[in-house]
C-alpha cells in the first residue's frame, strides 16, 4: 500500500535542501481533526537552521509543494504544513489492494518463514479444564494465527501438565478407592474427587504421602502398572480437552507436555552441575538467584525427583534444538511471572544467548459475575459448560429474532462461541476482567455478535448484487466523509496486525474490527448501497466487498468464524 505519510514527508523534503526525509517522516503527525488535514508536519525544528519563524517556513513550503496525485491540497496553518489526501486516488489504491489480495489482504512477509513457537492452553491432566484456562487458550490461538499470517512458521505447542508428584497421589488414590467405570463415564470430576479425597486423608495420615512419593518414583522408573494408569488418566483427560479444542476449532502441532521431558532431565542437571550453577541446600539442589533479586528455585529434590521448573528448562533447550526458534512464546497467566523470570534467568546463566528470545506473555485473571453461572458454591466452572451455555443462549436469541434462519444450530455455535472469544480478546490482556453474559451476548455495543452481524449484513448486500464485483469504477464516487473514514481504517489493517504481533496483543485487532464495523454501519445507515444508478451501486458494492473481506480475515485471526447469515 502506498504510504501517504511517507509521501507527505518526501514532498516536504523536495522543497528544502539539507533536511533528510527520515527526519521529516519522524515528525509527521495526524491532526486531531481531519478538517485540518490528514497529515501535518510541524516546522518548529527547522527554525534555527533556516533562520525563519516556523510559520514563515510552513507558508513557504506549502506554497512550493507541486501539484501531485497523492494530495489534493497542501496548506499552511500557523507553524504546520497540512496535507489533504486526494480521496479519489486513495480510494483507488486501497480498494484495488483489497481486491487484488483478497484473503491475504493485510498480511506481509514479516517473518520470512522463521520459526516461532507459541505455547498455550497447557491444562493439567486429571484436572478440570476450567474457565481460568480460557485466556491462555484463546489469546495463544490468536497469536499463533497472527504470526502465521505475517509470514512466520508458527508452531502451536500444548505443554500438558502431565507429570509431577500429584500423579503419585492419583495412582495411589485410584488403587485405594477408584472405580474404573465411574471414571470412564465421568473422567475429570471423578479423578478430581479422588485427588481431593487423597489430599484430605493425607492430612491425617502421613503414610499416604509416603505412598504417593513411592508411586511417583515408580512412575519415573518405568513401573508398568504405574505407567498404564498414568497413560489412562491422560487418555481420558485428553478426550475431554479435545472436545473443547474442537468447539473452538483449535489445533496443536505438538502435545509434548511435561512428561515428554522426563528423559531429558538428567542432561539439564549435569549441565547445570558442569557450569557450577547448582548449590546444595538441605540435600536438595537449587540455583542461587539472590544476586538477581529473586528467590532461589529448587531444581532437584533430595529424593532425586525433578520439578516443574526443571522441566521448563529442559523444554526450552529441546525447543531450540528442534525448532531453532526465532521466538519462543509462552502464553501463561501473570501468577507465573516469577517462575518465568527464574527459569529464563537460569537458561541465560547457562550461557544460552537465545534466552533473550524466550518470551513470557502474561495475562490477568478472569472473574465471574456474581450468580452468572449455575454452579454450586465452590465448584469449578468448566470451560466446556461456558461455551455450551453461550451457544444455547444464542440459539434462544436467534429463535426470538430470526426463527426462520437456516442452519440455526450452526449459526448459534459460530455466534455463541465467537461472542465468548471476542469478549475475551477485547481488552488489553494484562487487565483482569469480569465475564458477563449480558455483555458478551449483546448484539449492540462492542461485541462479537455486533461485528458478526455487520459481516452478515455485507454478505446479504453482496448476495443481492447479481453482477461480479469489479474495480472498474469511478473512484470519485467514494470520496464522501463516511466512505473516506472506512477507507482510512482499511488502510491501517496491516499496521494494526503488526502492532498486535510486536506487542503480542490480539486486542488491537479486536478494536480494529469494531471500528471498521461502526464506520461501515454509519455509511450504511446514511447511504443505500444498491441504488438506481449503476455507477454508484458499483462503487458502493466494491467498498462493501472490501469491508466484508477484511472483517472475515480479521475475525479469522482471532479464531472466530464469520457467518453469512444470522
Ligand atoms: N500446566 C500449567 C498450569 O495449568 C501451565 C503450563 C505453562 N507452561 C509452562 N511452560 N510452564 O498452570
Amino acid at each position: 500500500m502506498i504510504d501517504y505519510k511517507r509521501k507527505s514527508a518526501e514532498l516536504f523534503a523536495s522543497t528544502v535542501s539539507h533536511i533528510d526525509v527520515e527526519d521529516i517522516y519522524s515528525l509527521v503527525e495526524v491532526p486531531p481533526d481531519s478538517k485540518m488535514g490528514d497529515f501535518a508536519v510541524p516546522c518548529f525544528k527547522f527554525a534555527k537552521m533556516l533562520r525563519k519563524s516556523p510559520a514563515v517556513i510552513a507558508q513557504e513550503i506549502a506554497s512550493e509543494i507541486e501539484e501531485n496525485e497523492f494530495f489534493e491540497k497542501t496548506v499552511h496553518q500557523g507553524p504546520y504544513v497540512n496535507f489533504f489526501v486526494n480521496k479519489k486516488h486513495f480510494a483507488n489504491v486501497v480498494l484495488k489492494e483489497v481486491y487484488d489480495q483478497k484473503e491475504s489482504f493485510g498480511s506481509s512477509d514479516e517473518g520470512h518463514g522463521r520459526n516461532v513457537v507459541v505455547e498455550f492452553s497447557s491444562p493439567n491432566i486429571a484436572k478440570p479444564f476450567h474457565i481460568g484456562h480460557i485466556r491462555t487458550t484463546v489469546i495463544g490461538n490468536a497469536l499463533y494465527k497472527i504470526y502465521r499470517f505475517m509470514g512466520f512458521n508458527a508452531i502451536a505447542i500444548n505443554h500438558l501438565g502431565d507429570y509431577g508428584t500429584q500423579f503419585g497421589m492419583l495412582i495411589s488414590a485410584y488403587k485405594r478407592w477408584g472405580v474404573k467405570e465411574k471414571i470412564e463415564s465421568n473422567p475429570i470430576p471423578e479423578l478430581l474427587e479422588l485427588y481431593i479425597r487423597f489430599n484430605a486423608e493425607a492430612e491425617e495420615n502421613a503414610d499416604l504421602k509416603e505412598e504417593a512419593r513411592y508411586w511417583f518414583k515408580e512412575l519415573e522408573g518405568g513401573n508398568a502398572e504405574a505407567k498404564a494408569l498414568w497413560e489412562w488418566f491422560k487418555e481420558v483427560s485428553l478426550i475431554e480437552f479435545n472436545r473443547v479444542y474442537d468447539m473452538l476449532n483449535i489445533h496443536f502441532d505438538s502435545f509434548a507436555g511435561e512428561s515428554f521431558y522426563s528423559d531429558k532431565m538428567a542432561r539439564v542437571i549435569d549441565e547445570l552441575e558442569d557450569k557450577k550453577l547448582l548449590v546444595s541446600s538441605q540435600g536438595a539442589q537449587i540455583v542461587d538467584l539472590t544476586p538477581y533479586n529473586m528467590p532461589s528455585p529448587l531444581i532437584k529434590k533430595s529424593d532425586g525427583s525433578t520439578l516443574y521448573i526443571t522441566r521448563d528448562i529442559a523444554a526450552s533447550i529441546y525447543r531450540k534444538e528442534t525448532y531453532d526458534f526465532f521466538k519462543n512464546i509462552y502464553v501463561v497467566g501473570s501468577q507465573q511471572n516469577l517462575h518465568f523470570q527464574q527459569w529464563i534467568k537460569i537458561v541465560e546463566l547457562m550461557g544460552y544467548e537465545w534466552a533473550k528470545d524466550c518470551v513470557h506473555v502474561p495475562f490477568g485473571m478472569v472473574a465471574l459475575e456474581e450468580g452468572t453461572l449455575s454452579t454450586r458454591k465452590g465448584r469449578v466452572v468448566f470451560l466446556e459448560d461456558v461455551l455450551k451455555k453461550a451457544v444455547e443462549k444464542t440459539l434462544e436469541v436467534i429463535n426470538e429474532r430470526n426463527p426462520s434462519l437456516e442452519d440455526k444450530e450452526k449459526v448459534a455455535k459460530q455466534v455463541g462461541i465467537g461472542a465468548v472469544l471476542f469478549q475475551e480478546l477485547y481488552n488489553n490482556r494484562i487487565k483482569d476482567y469480569v465475564f458477563s453474559w449480558d455483555k458478551t451476548l449483546s448484539f449492540e455495543g462492542e461485541t462479537g455478535p455486533y461485528v458478526q452481524y455487520t459481516y452478515a449484513r455485507t454478505c446479504s448486500i453482496l448476495n443481492k448484487y447479481t453482477k461480479e464485483v469489479n474495480v472498474d469504477i469511478d473512484f470519485e464516487l467514494l470520496t464522501d466523509e463516511k466512505e473516506f473514514e472506512i477507507l482510512k481504517t482499511l488502510a491501517t489493517f496491516n499496521a494494526v496486525i503488526l502492532s498486535a504481533l510486536e506487542k503480542n496483543e490480539p486486542f488491537y485487532i479486536t478494536r480494529f474490527i469494531v471500528d471498521l464495523a461502526q464506520k461501515y454501519n454509519r455509511f450504511y445507515n446514511g447511504c443505500q448501497v444498491l441504488t438506481e444508478d449503476e455507477e454508484t451501486t458499483k462503487s458502493r458494492i466494491l467498498l462493501t466487498y472490501a469491508v466484508n473481506t477484511t472483517i472475515k480475515i480479521a475475525l479469522g485471526l482471532l479464531g472466530m468464524e464469520a457467518p453469512d447469515k444470522m
